[in-house]
């Protein structure tokens, strides 16, 4: 439980060991977090809950610390179990409030849930009063799932942006001026590689239209790792520029091979590459992790 600012409090889980997300996919090195936000107005709002196997944990605080029974709405902003995996548990407490969510995100959440529950469709610009502040909605479909949706808090100036600037990384801080800017941009480009960039063409249209919204911002709070409130809109331009045919300079080349003769092929193109001046890495997919390995932040560090 962590104020964020006024009235709008991270009461999500650090997940200090997790070493692989998406199965095996994606390995998370500095673990990862799950932000889920309260917004405690005249009205208390929960936005996003934490993956599955922490909701005895996340509930049970939630309870202790604001109770559920103040709670009146909630809002689920993408309905992988990474953010809605508490909500089957959180819901048998509260079965009755409203959750707030996508058209997408309605039948997405019947399905996975199979439950008879008060899901009101939201589209962008729809908002709920709750008090001094307003939530107003922005759908972001693929950014990650078709369901997912970005929240922008009018009153306290903060955009609750869901996966879309997230990174997979626990850290005691919680601010983006607080960490080792290296680790911090390795673990968002890193994340951008592996969950953002099959929907660049989104990504650009999507910070088009942000943009176009003129939303005064203080605060972007992701739904994974570091909240970024020290210049927050850095993130979005780094979006724009990797969702751009991103890269550095320098050639990754990637093989596999079963008795050797594709690394030679390989080799021989490093071998090329590196006499034409272009930086060059060589890895096996078979053997390296699937992450952007940027020469940048492979130098030594002083
Ligand atoms: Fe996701
Ligand atoms: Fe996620």
């Amino acid at each position: 439980m962590f104020q964020i600012k006024d009235k709008i409090y991270w009461v999500g889980i650090k997940d200090w060991e997790l070493r692989r997300f998406h199965g095996d996919e994606y390995s998370t090195h500095r673990g990862s977090t799950y932000n889920s936000y309260l917004i405690k107005d005249q009205k208390i709002a929960l936005v996003d809950t934490v993956w599955t196997p922490f909701h005895m944990e996340y509930v049970e605080e939630l309870d202790k610390k604001y109770g559920l029974k103040n709670i009146e709405l909630i809002v689920i902003q993408h309905c992988e179990q990474d953010h809605a995996g508490s909500l089957a548990y959180l819901m048998d407490k509260i079965p009755n409030i409203p959750i707030y969510c996508t058209k997408k995100g309605s039948e997405m959440i019947r399905k996975h849930f199979h439950k008879d529950w008060n899901l009101i469709p939201v589209k962008t610009g729809d908002s709920v009063d709750l008090g001094e502040m307003k939530l107003i909605f922005i759908e972001a479909p693929m950014l990650h799932w078709p369901d997912t949706m970005m929240t922008y808090v009018q009153g306290a100036n903060v955009l609750l942006s869901n996966d879309p600037f997230g990174q997979h990384f626990a850290s005691p801080h919680f601010y983006n001026d607080q960490v080792d800017q290296g680790e911090l941009y390795q673990e968002a480009l890193k994340y951008y590689a592996n969950i953002i960039t099959p929907f660049n063409k989104l990504v650009k249209g999507k910070i088009k239209e942000l943009k176009s919204l003129n939303l005064p911002i203080d605060i972007i709070a992701p739904s994974h790792g570091i909240i970024w409130r020290d210049n927050p809109m850095q993130i979005v331009e780094k979006y724009d520029q990797w969702a751009s045919n991103y890269h550095e300079g320098s050639v990754v080349i990637l093989y596999d091979t079963m008795w050797g003769a594709t690394k030679r092929m390989a080799l021989a193109i490093a071998k090329g590459l590196e006499e034409a001046g272009i930086p060059t890495r060589v890895l096996n997919i078979a053997k390296s992790d699937k992450m952007i390995l940027s020469p940048r932040y492979l130098k030594p560090r002083v």
